[in-house]
């Protein structure tokens, strides 16, 4: 059996069992801001969990994509993938624990012929919150499962919640024992030694969790999810999902192109490109924020993984075509999709090529310095500054540290990073509540571009202009600024080749904090002081431009595209108008 037999076989029995099939839901989500991408069955449905009529009726199935990137750094072992399909099905306030519990014990037992010796299953042992499952407890029972496969765990282990807020419940989970021999006397499903998987989590989905607790809800439901790739694995008696059909022609692909055999990086590899290419099929985009930064993510920890094994970059266009091949018949939208998956794939890639050039050199300047010193160990700020304002990833410097005999203070980056992380999710929160629509990485670009022409202008006409306005589109950017004549197409001309040259340079964006004087003082430039605090962010681009800016920017001018002015006019008396554009 292959992992589409599974899926098919899985959504026929629900059809069977009364359910109708409802499509994959993409893996943005569509109307929710609040995660970066579909991690789970429910999620799509959450507005049905709560009681609104679902078109198709009270009983669903469907196969889910799903990204979860908690573990994107654990990526490599043997387990964790970033992208995964979940098989679930659905009751919206139809049947409940009996039913549910059957029909998970017929399609393991009868459709996939797991002996039940090989199963156990875990229920919820009950708190001030809701009572022990042992209805759940009784009802697997009377199936045929023998009760010492039957264990109580608490809230940790048995209970469901996406998140803080929401539909929630008991669940009961089901485990597979792998044979391995047990880790203690004590070893059950929870220990996580690796004798039990965790297979299929049917949550019994009655209650609702807000900041005051729990309420019952209106309905009660079913919501249960079977990850699709690990049941694979374990039919098929494979360690790894790498070694089943899914990932092994782009594992062997892998092997036959490295010079060296380094099993975590082909698995990152080969996890990190399908992973990409299914955001990408599903409209997802490089960018520095939020989930198109976790796209950039996973491409440049693959190219960077690539380089590890010594591929020749080149060979990337293959590999993708590999895949499509070889995941076609499950996800028949990469074929579809295959000119632009391409395109977004090999643009970033190259990319982060500049920018790990730049900063291998701007390394070398730093060890130099180090090696006047005398000392042997790098600071964790230099790490964060390359990191920052190159997008130097620390593990490379790490790399290339021990490589050269100098050791880092990893501790200080960790901190500095947390710290740089703490202040993006508390933007990220202030951006959801403002709406993503103008978060777009086109006019993050177009945002970066305004600063690089402000600067332009100060050189070509005189130090006196001034910005006095701006607007932006994920089409183009139209800039007003103080000035007292119409360009000559000469001016014109030198501003635009002056933006194309600093994006040509490649010049890194810095950002930093400081006192608002103290800003000021060092020539910032900025348009209405009264509007910023006292405290405010200024982002430097090269040595050609300083503004005080709430940002957000690009890291790189690299990333801009070709600047082209498309008009100049008046806008009001001592004020021109220009609208550009950035083609990529
Ligand atoms: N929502 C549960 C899970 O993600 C079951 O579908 O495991």
């Amino acid at each position: 059996m292959k992992a589409i037999d599974i899926r098919n076989k899985y959504l026929k029995f629900f059809e069977n069992h009364g359910h109708k099939v409802i499509p994959s839901a993409p893996l943005i989500p569509e109307n929710d801001p609040s995660v970066l991408f579909t991690t789970a069955g429910m999620q799509p449905l959450v507005p049905y969990l709560l009681g609104e009529r679902h078109p198709e009726g009270t009983r669903l199935t469907d196969y889910q994509k799903c990204v979860r990137t908690v573990d994107i750094d654990e990526v490599g072992d043997n387990r964790h993938l970033t992208y995964f399909e979940m098989l679930g099905n659905w009751s919206l306030g139809d049947y409940f624990k009996e039913e549910s519990i059957k029909m998970s014990f017929e399609f393991l037992t009868k459709e996939l012929g797991i002996p039940v010796e090989k199963l156990s299953v875990t229920v919820f042992a009950g708190d001030e919150d809701a009572p022990r499952d042992e209805e759940s407890a009784n009802i697997w029972k009377s199936v045929g499962m023998p009760e010492n496969h039957i264990y109580y765990f608490g809230k940790d282990d048995n209970w469901w919640i996406a998140g803080e807020e929401g539909p929630c419940g008991p669940d009961t989970e089901m485990f597979y024992d792998t044979g391995k021999e047990p880790c203690s006397k004590d070893c059950n499903p929870s220990c996580g030694c690796g004798k039990y998987v965790e297979i299929w989590n049917n949550v019994f989905m009655e209650y609702y969790k807000d900041k005051n607790g729990y309420t019952k809800l209106k309905q009660q439901n079913v919501d249960t999810g079977l990850g699709l790739e690990r049941m694979n694995m374990l039919l098929q008696g494979k360690e790894t999902p790498y070694d089943t059909e899914i990932f092994a022609p782009i594992m062997e692909k892998l092997q036959t192109l490295a010079k060296h055999d380094e099993i975590s990086s082909r698995r990152i590899v080969a996890e990190h490109l399908r992973s990409s290419m299914m955001i990408i099929s599903d409209g997802g985009r490089p960018s520095n924020v939020d989930r198109g930064y976790v796209l950039r993510r996973l491409i440049r920890r693959m190219t960077r993984h690539l380089n590890k094994l010594e591929i020749d970059l080149s060979e990337l266009l293959g590999l993708i075509d590999l895949n499509i091949e070889t995941l076609k018949e499950m996800y028949p939208e990469l074929e579809k999709n295959k000119d632009i998956i391409k395109q977004v794939i090999i643009e970033e890639k190259d990319k982060f090529v500049k920018t790990l050039s730049h900063g291998e050199r701007e390394f070398e300047k730093v060890i130099t310095k180090i090696k006047a010193e005398g000392t042997k160990k790098i600071n964790g700020q230099v790490v964060f500054r390359l990191y920052d304002t190159y997008g130097f990833p620390p593990e490379v410097t790490s790399d290339l540290a021990r490589e050269q005999g100098y050791e880092i203070d990893m501790q200080e980056f960790e901190k500095l990073f947390k710290e740089h992380q703490a202040k993006s999710r508390m933007g990220s929160d202030k951006k959801f509540k403002g709406g993503l629509a103008d978060q777009s990485e086109e006019t993050i670009c177009y945002h970066t571009a305004t600063h690089l022409l402000n600067a332009a202008l100060k050189i070509v006409i005189n130090k006196d202009v001034h910005q006095k306005g701006s607007n932006i589109t994920a089409e183009r950017m139209r800039f007003d600024f103080s000035c007292d004549h119409k360009l000559t197409d000469e001016e014109k001309q030198k501003v635009e080749d002056l933006v194309n040259e600093w994006i040509k340079q490649a010049l890194p964006v810095k950002v930093e904090e400081m006192k608002k004087e103290e800003a000021i003082a060092s020539g910032a430039e900025c348009m209405f002081i009264e509007k910023y605090p006292d405290i405010v962010t200024v982002y430097s681009i090269g040595d050609v431009s300083k503004e005080l800016c709430g940002g957000p920017h690009v890291k790189n001018t690299s990333e801009l595209g070709i600047f082209k002015i498309k008009k100049e006019e008046a806008s009001s008396a001592g004020v021109r108008r220009i609208k550009a554009i950035l083609e990529k």
